[in-house]
């Protein structure tokens, strides 16, 4: 890259988040490691990013909330020298409590909506608007957006259909924002992980560890856990911009899942 970049990744003080911020370091990036609760695992998470050769700050704050939101993008930008270059919405959670479909509550469904829906779409539309207001960098751009989805956007698993709905949301998100900032010099893209090791898998390692290890037919042909290394060196060939004439792609890092096999 030829000038530093700058990027706000949200839910960065664990598992994919913080791969994501790490790689970017490598790649010699200003990171703002947002989080929510979870402060000592974001200085954790500042800690190797500045191992790996970057630079960065944490920056708390509930991505649900509005005000939150504000206060984030304020502070995140002070941090990175006034200048948002790519936004990565990561944060994300997943129901507490698996319901089958004709049992599923309107708590969880709100809770979903809230942290994995609203808020990404009212960032995006927040640090858009930033973006708006920066000249354009070194390549010409004003900025990237990436949303971090799931294989759940397009796969149904009826014990989460809130999971499954919100995921598919922020795939036409992608879309949408990708349309209408093109003209901007903003590209926005999607990455679809697949099963990868984190703390949300955590609680059901056994069943994916049956599903993605077993000889036979596995759910993935590329028979191993993705890390988040994998989704971070995606999300890095974004920030450095290896898909120019690109936007509104989706790039499925799952595997093989999203093949039809037969
Ligand atoms: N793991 C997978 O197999 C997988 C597969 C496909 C897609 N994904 C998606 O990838 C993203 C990251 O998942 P993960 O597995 O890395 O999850 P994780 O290990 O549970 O980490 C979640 C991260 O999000 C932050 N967070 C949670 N709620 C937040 C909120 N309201 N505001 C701001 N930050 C919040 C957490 O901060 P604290 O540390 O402060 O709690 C943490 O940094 C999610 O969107 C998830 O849906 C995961």
């Amino acid at each position: 890259m030829t000038t530093q970049k700058t990027a706000l990744v949200t839910g960065a003080s664990r598992g994919i988040g913080r791969g994501i911020a790490i790689e970017l370091a490598r790649a010699g990036c200003r990171v703002a490691i947002n989080y929510a609760g979870n402060a000592a695992a974001a200085a954790e998470a500042l800690a190797l990013v500045r191992e790996a050769g970057g630079e960065g700050l944490t920056v708390q704050g509930d991505i649900a909330s509005a005000a939150d939101r504000e206060r984030l993008v304020a502070q995140a930008c002070e941090g990175l020298g006034g200048r948002i270059d790519l936004l990565v919405n990561n944060a994300g959670v997943a129901p507490t409590v698996r319901a089958d479909l004709l049992d599923a509550g309107e708590e969880s469904f709100d809770r979903l909506f809230a942290i994995n829906l609203k808020g990404p779409f009212f960032l995006s539309q927040r640090v858009a608007k930033q973006m708006l207001a920066q000249a354009p960098d070194a390549e010409g751009f004003r900025g990237r957006i990436v949303t971090i989805t799931s294989i759940s956007a397009y796969t149904a698993s009826t014990n989460r259909g809130d999971y499954c709905m919100v995921k598919a949301g922020l795939a036409m998100m992608t879309k949408l924002f990708a349309d209408r900032l093109a003209a901007a010099g903003i590209n926005v893209y999607e990455i679809r992980p697949g099963v990868i090791a984190t703390d949300m898998t955590g609680a059901v390692k056994d069943k994916y560890d049956q599903l993605i290890l077993r000889e036979e037919r596995g759910i993935t042909p590329l028979r191993r856990w993705g890390q988040p290394s994998d989704i971070g060196r995606a999300v890095r060939a974004i920030a450095e911009d290896r898909f120019p004439f690109s936007t509104g792609a989706c790039f499925d890092v799952d595997g093989g899942f999203h093949l039809h096999r037969i």
